[in-house]
């Protein structure tokens, strides 16, 4: 399967330039089919749980597979947020135990849980402050003592999009007992992303976004030896080790025996209907390769990024470099809007280029425009003539 193969199974590229990953990835033909499957069996009665678990190992594999990890360190959750959550409460944190992030950064659901602990379980939050749009690793470093308990970074921001160099956070991280914690809800499915390469202790991926199907879905890898050591806080059967052949509604009186490694996290039925959209999604991105997508992706948005600056634009981070990931932010103030630019000139883009069929988002008040596999150069052109002509 090559990339312009890939893209004739995306009916969503058709009638717009989609730049928009980094809200949706589309979903392809093969994901709607196995949906429209699961569903007509659901109508007919004719589900069967075993082959709806044999799914969602099948599933299991092939996150294992894109990460690196082996499958026990996979567990099934039901978004970003909620992995990472399952882990930092699986801590047994101690009063004056610190976290350091930077929250200016970070999605709200990488911030709230950590002022929850802050409010719960005394953990001190060290919070670190970007710097032109980047989390500077350095300043994280430093902020690390021996209190310290978990590093947390997105692997890619929300906005403006930039890499984080997780590889180095971790190195530097583990040298001091830090773990670390990585949110990948930009990143996995278009970044390349190989958890022992990287180093990292857990990463939380969600399944809307670059893994293209359906919200309500996501993983969280552990290391497997450290999910073993962590408490999860809710408990339920399908968490529970019970033995190969003994049936979801037995019990093992009296004892408490989790399932290995991530395992231990799962409760109970999963989001069926999100993993069969998953499935295919996933299998097209395994036969397209990380060594195929993340150049294709991170190529046109560096295209996207000079066709801007070339019609005078004001791209985040400038120049395409290694901060460049597969989103190109343009605007200048990085504010905290969601649905308007701080700058009006930059809501008058927004609005010429949505009004040409170009779709994509606002995030912290700037532009927001996200590449994925499906997409070409002819999308990345049309853009930049757009915008170009929108200058004058
Ligand atoms: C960096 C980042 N983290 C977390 C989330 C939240 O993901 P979920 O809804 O799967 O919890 C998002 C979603 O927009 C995100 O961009």
């Amino acid at each position: 399967m090559n990339l312009s193969e890939a893209r004739e199974l995306f009916p969503g590229v058709q009638d717009q330039v989609y730049l928009n990953v980094s809200l949706n990835g589309l979903m392809p033909f093969p994901s709607r089919d196995a949906v429209l499957a699961h569903l007509d069996k659901r109508v007919m009665g004719k589900a069967v749980k075993e082959e709806l678990h044999a799914q969602a190992e099948r599933v299991r594999e092939l996150v294992a597979g894109l990460i690196g990890a082996d499958p026990v360190e996979v567990a099934i959750t039901k978004n970003v947020s909620e992995g990472l959550n399952i882990f930092a409460s699986g801590l047994d944190w101690r009063p004056g135990d610190n976290v350091v992030f930077c929250p200016e950064l970070e999605h709200p659901n990488n911030v709230f849980l950590w002022y929850h602990l802050r409010e719960t379980k005394g953990v001190e939050i060290r919070e670190i402050l970007p710097e032109a749009g980047h989390i500077p690793l350095e300043r994280m470093v430093e902020a690390m003592d021996d209190r310290t308990r978990v590093a947390t970074v997105s692997h890619v921001t929300f906005s403006p999009g930039f890499i984080t160099d997780v590889q180095a956070l971790a190195t530097e991280a583990r040298s001091r007992g830090v773990l670390t914690l990585i949110d990948s809800a930009q990143s996995a499915g278009s970044i390349r992303t190989d958890v022992r390469e990287l180093g990292v202790d857990a990463i939380s991926i969600g399944t809307q976004k670059n893994l293209l199907a359906f919200y309500g879905l996501g993983f969280l890898y552990v290391r497997k030896d450290l999910a073993e050591s962590l408490n999860p806080v809710f408990v339920a059967r399908y968490g529970m080790d019970l033995g190969p052949d003994a049936h979801e509604t037995a019990i093992s009186p009296g004892t408490l025996d989790f399932r290995p490694g991530a395992l231990r996290f799962e409760l109970s039925n999963y989001n069926y209907i999100g993993l069969a959209a998953v499935e295919p999604s996933l299998e097209l991105i395994h036969s397209l390769g990380m060594d195929q997508i993340e150049p294709h992706v991170r190529g046109l948005a560096a295209r996207l990024a000079k066709g801007m600056l070339a019609a005078g634009l004001p791209v985040a981070g400038g120049e395409p470099g290694p901060h460049l990931a597969h989103i190109v932010a343009v605007g200048e103030s990085g504010g905290g809007r969601h649905y308007s630019a701080d700058d009006p000139a930059m809501n008058e883009l927004f609005h010429h280029l949505v009004s040409n069929g170009v779709t994509i988002s606002i995030r912290r008040g700037i532009l927001r425009m996200s590449v994925g596999l499906y997409n070409d150069e002819a999308d990345i052109d049309r853009v930049a003539e757009l915008s170009r002509s929108w200058v004058g």
